[in-house]
């Protein structure tokens, strides 16, 4: 149930790039990811290779990661602590690795990366195993990769090939195998009902649908991309899960569009950003639909009142409308569970767009690589 990305994964096909080309196969890796992980009503116990049991033991979390890899290790945060009550820690891989670790009996030790070649990663790593953890869980996309070989467990990502410097495929379907992850280990912790299960893991399987369909605000997304060509700087906001997708949005600009961008958890903005904003200053907002978009509503409107323009990213009950100074953008309605996967899809095209408007190369950015091996 590999991916099969032999077709020949250095034609671009009919895309103009190869970034692009990885984006809409998203449907396709993602159902790829999903292949022989979940079953009607559940994560299926072999998906880690060994019998999932092992989790039942799991007390604590600690996930290892780099650059785009490090967000989507931020989001399963959220999955973890919320799905099955364990605490969870995040943490870039170059900080971990040079400073002295208090490990909790009984911790995962998790690591993210597409590559699996990453310097500080492999390093984390190689530094785990001296301290003492229950067990290493590597989510790679490259089955070869120096990091499976060294890890003790291995769920990969069957994205295929990826080209693009900026990281987009493989980030979706990390979030995938996290969410898979997170389901396996809340199950065998008995923190989650068949039922609530079976809800979870129906609602999975709907993921490359729901893409599908994200993806087909692509011709809005370009037209709005447009009004940044001229932009110097970029404000992401997001509140929960969608904190880390808001940071991802902003380093997808960075990276190809070289427009200088910051994410912000929503509540925070009133904690100093909020002096960054007029009427130059774009603001993309990712609205999910919970509790908290009511919260989320009075943020924009703080931003509003200053004369920021609003990018909003919401589905079409939020009920939110292009009104003065707001430029709205639907995104599919999805349980909320898989909001922060479909909402990376507009943020990729807007990335991209941006990109291409502002010419800059955007398979190749300037002065960074694919995969950094080195320190
Ligand atoms: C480089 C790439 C990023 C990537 C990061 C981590 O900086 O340009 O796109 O997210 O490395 O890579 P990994 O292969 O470990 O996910």
């Amino acid at each position: 149930h590999v991916f099969n990305h032999n077709v020949d994964a250095t034609d671009k096909g009919e895309f103009r790039h190869y970034m692009m080309k990885e984006i809409y196969e998203q449907p396709k890796v993602i159902a790829a990811c999903l292949e022989g992980r979940i079953s009607d009503n559940k994560v299926l116990t072999d998906c880690f290779g060994v019998d999932s049991s092992f989790l039942k033991s799991v007390e604590n979390v600690h996930i290892i990661a780099c650059g785009t890899s490090y967000h989507a290790g931020m989001v399963a945060k959220y999955w973890i602590e919320d799905l099955a009550n364990l605490p969870c820690t995040v943490e870039v891989a170059s900080e971990y690795r040079y400073r002295k670790v208090a490990v909790p009996k009984d911790t995962l030790f998790l690591t993210l990366s597409q590559s699996g070649e990453t310097a500080d990663t492999l390093a984390a790593l190689r530094k785990a195993k001296e301290l003492g953890y229950l067990t290493s869980l590597a989510i790679c996309n490259v089955p070869s990769s120096t990091l499976v070989r060294e890890s003790a467990l291995t769920l990969l990502t069957n994205a295929g090939a990826e080209i693009g410097v900026a990281s987009t495929k493989a980030f979706t379907t990390q979030l995938t195998a996290l969410l898979i992850t997170s389901i396996a280990i809340a199950s065998e912790k008995e923190a989650l009902s068949a039922i609530k299960e079976a809800e979870l893991v129906n609602s999975m399987r709907s993921l490359p649908a729901h893409i599908d369909e994200a993806l087909k605000q692509d011709v809005a997304i370009k037209k709005v991309s447009d009004r940044f060509a001229n932009k110097h700087n970029a404000l992401f906001l997001g509140r929960g899960p969608m904190f880390p997708i808001a940071l991802e949005g902003s380093l997808k600009l960075k990276e190809i569009s070289y427009i200088h961008a910051e994410a912000y958890p929503a509540g925070e903005l009133k904690h100093g950003p909020l002096a960054l904003v007029d009427e130059d200053m774009p603001i993309i907002t990712m609205v999910p639909h919970n509790s908290m978009l009511d919260k989320l509503k009075s943020n924009l409107q703080e931003v509003a009142a200053r004369g920021g323009e609003l990018y909003v990213f919401a589905d079409k009950d939020a009920e939110l409308q292009n009104t003065e100074g707001v430029i709205f953008t639907e995104v599919p309605k999805v349980d909320e569970i898989l909001e922060p996967i479909v909402h990376t899809i507009p943020l990729q095209l807007l990335s991209y767009h941006v990109a291409v408007v502002k010419g800059t190369d955007v398979d190749q950015p300037r002065n960074l690589a694919k995969s950094v091996t080195v320190e």
